[in-house]
């Protein structure tokens, strides 16, 4: 491929744009100087209602307290502050969706839907501190949901669209939410998927649960497609009859900067998701300063797109708080890249004249395999710059996204960062940075990342080991909601005093930092994170099923895909079915108790799952098997025939 031939090449940043970027060289040397000041500063760019006088007290560590003494309001920063200051006729979002539907939401609309939004959910009796969970399309009530707990104090948990009742009910039961606010359904690809029975069904008992959701009083419930919607009497209200009507003045509860903005759950290595939570000024400050030295926002004329759903970190930070603090212009699209023709996005950049465009390398890997003479249709000629985000984006991937959509004219940013670190953490800057495709190359300015080795030590060039953060910084998280013990040893017992982020990494000569994927049991699905351990055990709730083991196997579209070995238990109705079927059950088992977005990609039927003598899964060796290399030493394994006769079983596609 043209692009391979192509790997080592740099590209340095144009005169013209690095004349005009918001980022300059010495902001690197303004953060070393002075780091904790250079925080302060950037977060005296945001609204303070008592001002702070501390930076950082990181006595309690490993929990940061940043800016402790100050209050403010996020909905505050992200929506009245640009009334207030003459910006409201500015377009926050254009709005389309998938039908065809669109929407304009100036700022000073955004003001009275908050306002009116958060009169609504006092009148639910939602207080500051309370948790809200939101299970929503990508529509503007999304973004109006979040900002208005925001201005009531309350702690919004935002469970993407794509999980199931199971794991809806999962997470409202962990953070004790009193509220879900959901819609009747959304639109994915000229289909009605409904979201409500799924709230529906998660409240209710089930096998799981055998009590309804006892801490949910409310559903409030947004019409979008206008389906035959179940109602509960006294627990679900409409969100037309509860929000539309409620007052347009809504004075936002200030809170203390340490206080919890939201918690979104994450897979992490055992079975259980781990409710991250965030808190008000270090984050905002962290997601407003990198959205605005990455993506180089000029408010007044850029058209920024973010194509992730708000369901995800990307979506908290890179479409509600960093571009509506920086009083962005943003695109919002509901539906997906093939609706209802392979053009859409480049359909809508040409239309909205996006500047900014940011997506995921599996975007761009579905993209080239639909061909170049798609984007090619449309004029992409308003495009400036271009990012990436959610795994290593592979030098092929990178140069078309450059060639192909950017015309080899707009720079790319591969940022890198987690939904623990709230912002981006590594990035090259636009206009500073000779961008090097493959590699997210710098920590920004003010974040500290070191590669180590087993005992902590900075690894050697091109060697590889493991990415650690080695400062605290303002966005970090605070901890797992209701688990400090789990916080500590996830993230700080591995390297004592260094945030450990469980991936592998390696710097080249130039000092230039390349992801090289997870070190845990986390896989990387199209950019979503999903736990081996979470879905084998959906896996083992099958009846059918007495043991699983899964691997994430590299897959040239989505990065990874889930490969699921199973044993069936002989004396169930699994063991007279075939292959096929055996794999259509399982598949529909882990949809319901996870989520479509685990399902996995290939199911294969075992007679035994490798393990060592002490009874640890083998996944390295299954790995192998799935990505159909040569299975390496198995003489650990407690049964080494095991691996022969999965082998042979994968050669005749059993
Ligand atoms: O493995 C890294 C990968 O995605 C993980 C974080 O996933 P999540 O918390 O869901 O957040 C995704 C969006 C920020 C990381 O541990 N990852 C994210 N960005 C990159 C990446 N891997 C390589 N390059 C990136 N740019």
């Amino acid at each position: 491929m043209v692009e391979d031939a192509l790997t080592q090449s740099t590209f340095p940043p144009t005169e013209d744009f690095a004349a005009q970027a918001n980022a300059q060289a010495d902001l690197y040397s303004q953060a070393s100087e002075d780091r904790l000041e250079f925080w302060a500063e950037q977060a005296r760019r945001l609204d303070w209602d008592t001002p702070f006088t501390e930076t950082l007290d990181w006595s309690g560590a490993p929990v940061a307290r940043w800016f402790a003494d100050g209050t403010l309001n996020a909905c505050d920063n992200a929506v009245d502050r640009h009334v207030r200051e003459g910006r409201g006729d500015r377009v926050a979002f254009h709005f389309e969706g998938e039908p065809g539907d669109t929407r304009t939401v100036t700022y000073a609309d955004m003001q009275r839907e908050v306002s009116k939004a958060a009169n609504g959910l006092e009148s639910l009796g939602i207080t500051k501190g309370d948790r809200v969970a939101i299970y929503l399309p990508q529509i503007p009530e999304a973004v109006v949901a979040m900002l208005a707990c925001a201005r009531v104090g309350a702690v919004h948990s935002v469970v993407f669209g794509g999980f199931s009742a199971e794991s809806l009910r999962q997470r409202i039961d962990d953070a004790r939410a009193k509220l879900v606010i959901t819609a009747d359904g959304g639109n994915r690809r000229g289909a009605h998927l409904a979201l409500k029975p799924l709230v529906d069904a998660a409240l209710a008992p089930s096998d799981a649960n055998p009590t309804p959701a006892g801490s949910v009083e409310h559903v409030l419930t947004v019409k979008r497609t206008g389906q035959d919607t179940a109602w509960e009497e006294g627990r679900d209200v409409w969100w037309h009859d509860v929000v539309d009507p409620a007052s347009e003045q809504h004075q936002p509860v200030m809170v203390e900067a340490e206080h919890p903005l939201f918690i979104l759950y994450t897979s992490g290595t055992t079975g259980k998701p781990k409710g991250l939570f965030h808190t008000t000024g270090g984050y905002l400050t962290g997601a407003s300063y990198s959205h605005r030295v990455v993506f180089d926002i000029k408010p007044e004329t850029d058209v920024y797109w973010c194509s992730a759903d708000v369901g995800w970190i990307t979506g908290h930070s890179y479409i509600v708080y960093g571009p509506m603090i920086n009083g962005a212009t943003q695109v919002l699209y509901e539906g997906v890249p093939n609706a209802p023709h392979e053009g859409r996005w480049w359909e809508i950049i040409e239309k909205y004249k996006v500047t900014i465009f940011y997506t995921a390398p599996t975007a761009i890997r579905t993209f080239m395999k639909w061909g170049e003479a798609i984007p090619a249709k449309f004029d992409l000629s308003s495009l400036r710059l271009l990012g990436s985000v959610g795994e290593p984006i592979n030098p092929a991937a990178w140069l078309w996204y450059r060639r192909v959509i950017g015309s080899d004219r707009c720079p790319i940013v591969d940022t890198w960062w987690q939904t623990e670190t709230g912002s981006i953490m590594m990035s090259p800057l636009p206009g500073v940075t000779e961008t090097k495709p493959g590699s997210t190359q710098v920590p920004l300015p003010g974040v500290s990342i070191e590669v180590v080795d087993d005992e902590g030590q900075p690894v050697g060039v091109e060697e590889g080991g493991y990415l650690v953060a080695s400062e605290p910084w303002p966005s970090m998280l605070r901890g797992i909601w209701g688990d400090p013990e789990r916080y500590q040893e996830t993230y700080w017992d591995r390297f004592p005093g260094k945030y450990f982020a469980g991936d592998g990494a390696k710097r080249d000569a130039d000092g230039d930092i390349w992801l090289l994927g997870r070190v845990d049991d986390v896989m990387n699905v199209s950019g979503h994170r999903l736990s081996t351990t979470e879905i084998e055990n959906a896996l083992v709730s099958h009846p059918w099923v007495a043991e699983a083991a899964v691997v994430g196997a590299a897959d040239e579209t989505t990065g990874q895909a889930v490969v699921a070995f199973v044993v069936v238990k002989s004396d169930g109705a699994g063991a007279v079915a075939s292959g096929h079927e055996v794999a259509v059950a399982l598949r529909e088992q882990v949809r319901k108790e996870i989520g479509a977005l685990a399902k996995p990609r290939t199911i294969l039927v075992v007679s035994e799952v490798p393990k060592t003598r002490s009874g640890k899964i083998m996944r390295r060796l299954l790995r192998d098997v799935a990505e159909h290399r040569h299975v390496g030493d198995v003489t650990t394994l407690a049964d080494s025939s095991v691996m022969d006769a999965i082998s042979q079983g994968l050669e005749s596609g059993k």
